[in-house]
């Protein structure tokens, strides 16, 4: 069984995280509550996020990132994962799904070739790569439009709760979101 974290997210970067990979049918549904995001200086990176409901129990992220700096050996990459079965605040706890901190060239084949593209790549005009990504990072304004996660890379079965992935890239500035997502079992 493979295991990883999966993330759905933006090259610059984006979100949801996830483990091992099974080729059944997937057991759950998902509903993006809030995406928060910061930046230690919008004049090199600014972001704005929001979910919309676009059908009945159907949700999708859109979203607008300013790219104005270009990413280099300096800038790193990491993503936290916390499971909540209440939602409250106070039981957000971590649990080992996570993008440990990495250059971001890594995050770039690995987590971003495998999880993102797959997921955003249709709803997006994050930079597209078959083989090894070839920096430079175009500076550039990157839009998601309504993305709704195929779930591509992601496990069959995810236990039930609210999960909050806090993803992160550093330096020269620091900027990242905030994603928080309820996990149901499905109905049958
Ligand atoms: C998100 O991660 C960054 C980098 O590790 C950290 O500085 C920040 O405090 C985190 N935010 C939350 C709400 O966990």
């Amino acid at each position: 069984m493979l295991s990883r974290l999966l993330l759905l997210s933006i090259g610059g970067v984006f979100i949801l995280l996830i483990v091992d990979q099974c080729s059944g049918k997937r057991k759950w549904d998902y509903e993006p509550l809030s995406i928060e995001t910061y930046s230690t200086d919008d004049s090199k990176l600014k972001m704005v996020a929001k979910v919309d409901r676009v059908g009945r129990g159907e949700y999708a992220i859109s979203a607008n990132i300013e790219f104005k700096y270009t990413p280099d050996d300096t800038t790193m990459v990491e993503a936290s994962a916390y499971r909540s079965s209440s939602g409250d605040e106070n039981d957000y706890k971590i649990i080992p799904l996570s993008i440990p901190k990495q250059p971001y060239i890594e995050f770039m084949n690995n987590h971003y070739k495998d999880v993102v593209l797959p997921n955003l790549g249709g709803c997006s005009n994050l930079v597209q790569f078959e083989d090894k990504f070839e920096p430079p990072w175009p500076q550039n304004t990157y839009m998601l439009d309504k993305c709704v996660a195929n779930s591509d890379g992601f496990p069959d079965i995810i236990p039930e709760g609210y999960y909050k992935v806090n993803f992160t890239m550093m330096n020269p500035v620091d900027w990242g979101f905030i994603l928080i997502v309820k996990i149901t079992t499905k109905l049958i």
